[in-house]
């Protein structure tokens, strides 16, 4: 179906940490319309595409973006793929980010949608030839790394992985742990706070006791619930290439030596950039050792761009929109990913918006896993809310994990 375009907005506004991001409002000529806007890092990781500083545009809000609405006003286009090919020649041209490019295109799959008299998850699943199923949560439960200061204090996060057969049985367990892990904080008189991504941040513990103490918790649910980390490697990494873990300093190796030993004590499911990029031998030899008990899983090492997938590197890879830029280049490295034999994880940024397109896409291609954060605060509540609201649908099979690669081999 074509796509014409009868106006675009493009406007400042706040995201979860007080920061001006980018909203944009495409219609189509037939009064269909769509909204989006550009989630942010704190930090993002080296290999991401750029983002334009918004210092003009939020205070003005008007020439910054002129050259792509100037360019999609009144245009015709085949189909999303199209208006996002124009995007990301538009963009090059005139030097500007993925904050810029991303809303754009999540407006426009809206609108498309509309156009269609589709459901958002529908519409991505017939664009992208995937069979849609409910995705299970990635739950946040505590935070560290960047996400507690300016000096990266551990693992960025750690998780909750449940797999039941049904997101609300999913929400309901989450809720239960959180919630006991908050009330045993309070009980012990531990200062926390919540990190930006409503993680739990206590003051003074290390990565290995929090992993241990959420384990601790999980132990009676067998296999429909487990622990996982984002180590998010890259910002541990120090100038001569070691690793800060807490107080201590790592090399390579001794890193990898820690998180397997934490795997087999804790029987870790899920290891997100447990390396940074360049120690690929790393990437490689750590994805053999849990290959089969635990994910490993590439955030900054793919950056969410098809053109970098190696699957000797891990066994599943994190899909961020806004690393991509488009929703078409999105659902491209899932493609990829997805034919290399990775499991499929979608994922929410530090600095979050009210928008649950996320929710949608991973329903759309069938993901694995959504990384939406804890269940805490509006940015994220709202995209527990619309996962619930897609479990409504009888259609969405649960993703079942034995079904599907726990590593490359039994895919
Ligand atoms: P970010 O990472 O801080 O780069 O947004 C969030 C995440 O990986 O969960
Ligand atoms: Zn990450």
């Amino acid at each position: 179906v074509s796509l014409t375009v009868a106006s675009v907005a493009l406007r400042p506004i706040l995201d979860s940490r007080g920061q001006h991001t980018v909203e944009a409002e495409v219609t189509l000529e037939d009064g269909a319309a769509g909204r989006g806007s550009a989630p942010a890092a704190i930090r993002p990781g080296r290999r991401e595409r750029p983002v334009t500083p918004l210092g003009k545009f939020a205070l003005r809000g008007d020439a910054v973006g002129a050259p792509l609405r100037d360019t999609l006003l009144g245009r015709t286009f085949a189909g999303l793929e199209g208006f996002d090919a124009t995007l990301v020649r538009v963009a090059e041209e005139s030097g500007l980010g993925t904050n810029f490019t991303l809303p754009l295109s999540l407006a426009a799959s809206r609108a498309a949608a509309a156009q269609a008299r589709r459901p958002l998850h529908g519409y991505l699943a017939e664009l992208a030839g995937t069979d849609p199923a409910m995705p299970h949560p990635l739950v946040n439960v505590f935070s560290g790394g960047i996400h507690s200061g300016l000096v990266p204090n551990g693992f960025q996060q750690i998780m909750l992985v449940p797999e039941n057969a049904s997101i609300g049985d999913d929400v309901a367990v989450a809720l239960k742990i959180f919630n006991a892990v908050q009330r045993r904080l309070r009980t012990r008189a531990e200062r926390y706070s919540l990190s930006d991504s409503s993680g739990l941040l206590v003051d003074g513990a290390s990565s290995g006791r929090l992993v241990a103490e959420l384990a601790d918790l999980t132990a009676y649910h067998g296999n429909t619930l487990g622990v996982g980390v984002d180590v998010a490697a890259e910002h541990l990494q120090t100038a001569g290439g070691r690793y800060r873990l807490g107080p201590r300093e790592l090399s390579g190796d001794d890193l990898a030596a820690e998180i397997e030993r934490l795997s087999v004590d804790h029987d870790l499911v899920y290891v997100e950039d447990p390396f940074s990029p360049e120690d690929a031998e790393l990437w490689a030899e750590l994805t053999a050792a849990l290959s089969g008990r635990a994910l490993v899983v590439g955030d900054d090492l793919f950056a969410t761009d098809s053109e970098r997938i190696e699957p000797a590197l891990a066994s599943a890879i994190l899909l961020k929109p806004s690393q991509a830029g488009t929703i078409t280049r999105t659902l491209a490295a899932a493609a990829a990913a997805r034919e290399a034999g990775l499991a499929l994880c979608v994922s929410h940024r530090s600095g979050e918006t009210e928008d649950t397109f996320i929710c949608d896409l991973a329903v759309a291609i069938g993901a694995r896993f959504v990384k939406i954060g804890g269940p805490r605060r509006g940015d994220r509540i709202a995209k527990w809310n619309q996962l619930l609201r897609l479990g409504e649908n009888e259609s969405l099979i649960a993703v079942d994990p034995f079904e599907i690669t726990a590593g490359k081999e039994d895919g």
